[in-house]
């Protein structure tokens, strides 16, 4: 047992963990390993907190029969312990032919430089002392499993010539956890990457046919693949042709001859690197997306702040609409652009005149023309906000009818948007079951029949049916919920 007696202060009850850790939407099984109790029990403790699923091992041959056995994603092991030390289970791991690729940090009271350069020798990803686990375990945890769900099955495409270097690259790139595919050159290189979009190109310079330069620069100048980390390789240290790389986007430039590990931990650091800004960037979209939305949504809650006929009526077109849209079997994704089109159909009546929107009778025709224009001055007003381009159609076309009677476009069936005909079913029903100034609302009965009577000449009949569905498992509650006439 190599526990110091202070050193291990891994327990912290009163501390607030909020680094709750995932692999790709899944909890992460860790492998704890040490011969005392007391650390696997604190440790434990801090690493459930973070999310994450633990399985113990009192030394390194029981560690070994579970890793044999079950599927980890991260082990922690102490060094010194009875059977089998820390040392001897990592190198058995590193070279074991399926279970080489799961980190190793090693957790241990000996703090010698030799030690430490041991550790690394046989594999471990980190290492650790107890004096400083309660400071450092979580964030090292955490960097090295969003590191390796990051990284798990990425696809690398190899370019060299020489079929035994492909092959190096291959074996060190694979045990690393990459998916990898091979060209012997750079033309071959250019059709293999329409067909698989790798994650990163590491590239030979010297080539027959086309050679790394031409390579770089044909990608460079292709959109869709100018963003792919290049790294190449040549024992050519000509600066001048290092310099053209890096302008043609290449990332990083290997003089052979290289160390192999050299090379798979350049390969490791750039996608990190890369994916890091891909995921920091698809945040930041994310949440100036939220922001327009919340912003547009408060337009919506002050056009519903003045017309007090339609306060609701937003609210209840989108909880039907996602409804169907689950009975579709839509995804998260769709379920959340249905959402927004259901708050946002009626943004466009901001923009007509209070003596129109809130008269308290029947409109004149002229007054039915200016109305009509509400779904055009939504499209408008959405316009700019280019992450809600696919919504807008369902805005522009939410009045419309499969007879192409309606309006703005007089679009026919198929013409008008999946989206656009589950909003008109909605809120067809909705404006039919709320009570107007100057009208009751409509019965579930009445409105049931003049939807059916609806189908197929105004309203999409698919969507009715699957609206129907929706209303059964509502119930009667819906009524109360949505402020329908009882
Ligand atoms: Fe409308």
């Amino acid at each position: 047992m190599d526990l110091v007696p202070h050193a291990p202060q891994l327990t912290g009850d009163t501390e607030e963990v909020n680094d709750k850790i995932t692999l790709v939407g899944e909890a992460p099984r860790i492998l704890i390993v040490d011969d005392s109790p007391t650390i696997r029990y604190t440790l434990k403790k801090d690493l459930l907190r973070m999310g994450a699923v633990v399985t113990e091992a009192a030394n390194g041959s029981e560690a070994l029969s579970c890793a044999e056995t079950q599927d980890f994603d991260l082990i922690i092991t102490d060094l010194e312990m009875p059977q089998m030390d820390g040392f001897t289970l990592c190198a058995r791991l590193k070279s074991h032919p399926t279970k080489n690729s799961i980190p190793i940090v090693i957790l241990s009271s000996r703090e010698t430089e030799i030690d430490i350069e041991n550790a690394f020798k046989v594999g471990a990803s980190n290492y650790i002392t107890k004096s400083n686990a309660r400071k450092d375990i979580r964030a090292r945890v955490k960097e090295i499993l969003d590191k390796r769900s990051l990284l798990n099955g990425r696809t690398v495409l190899v370019v060299d010539d020489s079929s035994s270097i492909r092959n190096l690259i291959e074996k060190a790139l694979r045990k690393a956890g990459f998916q990898v595919i091979l060209a012997e050159n750079g033309k071959m290189a250019l059709e293999l990457l329409a067909r698989y979009s790798p994650d990163m190109i590491v590239s030979d310079l010297h080539m027959p046919v086309l050679d790394g330069l031409e390579l770089c620069k044909t990608i460079h100048h292709n959109s869709d693949f100018s963003q792919i980390p290049f790294i190449i390789m040549s024992s050519d240290g000509d600066r001048a042709k290092m310099r053209q790389l890096l302008e043609y986007g290449a990332s990083a430039y290997l003089v052979k001859p290289f160390n192999i590990e050299q090379l798979v931990v350049t390969a490791e650091r750039f996608l990190s690197d890369h994916f890091s800004r891909v995921l920091n960037e698809r945040k930041r979209l994310e949440s100036e997306r939220q922001l327009l939305i919340a912003s547009i949504t408060s337009l919506v809650l002050a056009l519903e702040a003045k017309d007090l006929c339609t306060r609701g009526h937003s609210d209840a077109v989108a909880a039907l609409i996602i409804d169907m849209a689950r009975e579709m079997s839509m995804d998260e994704d769709q379920i959340e652009r249905v959402r927004i089109a259901g708050k946002l159909h009626d943004l466009g009546k901001i923009g007509i005149r209070d003596d129109i929107l809130l008269k308290p009778g029947p409109l004149n025709e002229e007054e039915w023309k200016i109305l009509k224009l509400h779904p055009i001055i939504g499209a408008e007003i959405l316009s700019p906000i280019q992450s809600l381009s696919d919504i807008i159609p369902a805005i522009r076309n939410h009045h419309e009818r499969l007879d192409g009677k309606g309006y703005p476009e007089g679009l026919k069936g198929g013409q008008i948007p999946l989206l656009a005909r589950m909003v008109a079913v909605a809120d067809t029903y909705d404006a039919l079951r709320r009570d107007r100034p100057y009208r009751k609302g409509r019965s579930e009965e009445d409105a049931l029949a003049i939807l059916y009577e609806a189908q197929g000449t105004q309203l999409c009949p698919e969507c009715v049916e699957i609206f129907l569905k929706v209303l059964e498992k509502h119930g009667l509650e819906s009524a109360a919920a949505f402020g329908w006439s009882m």
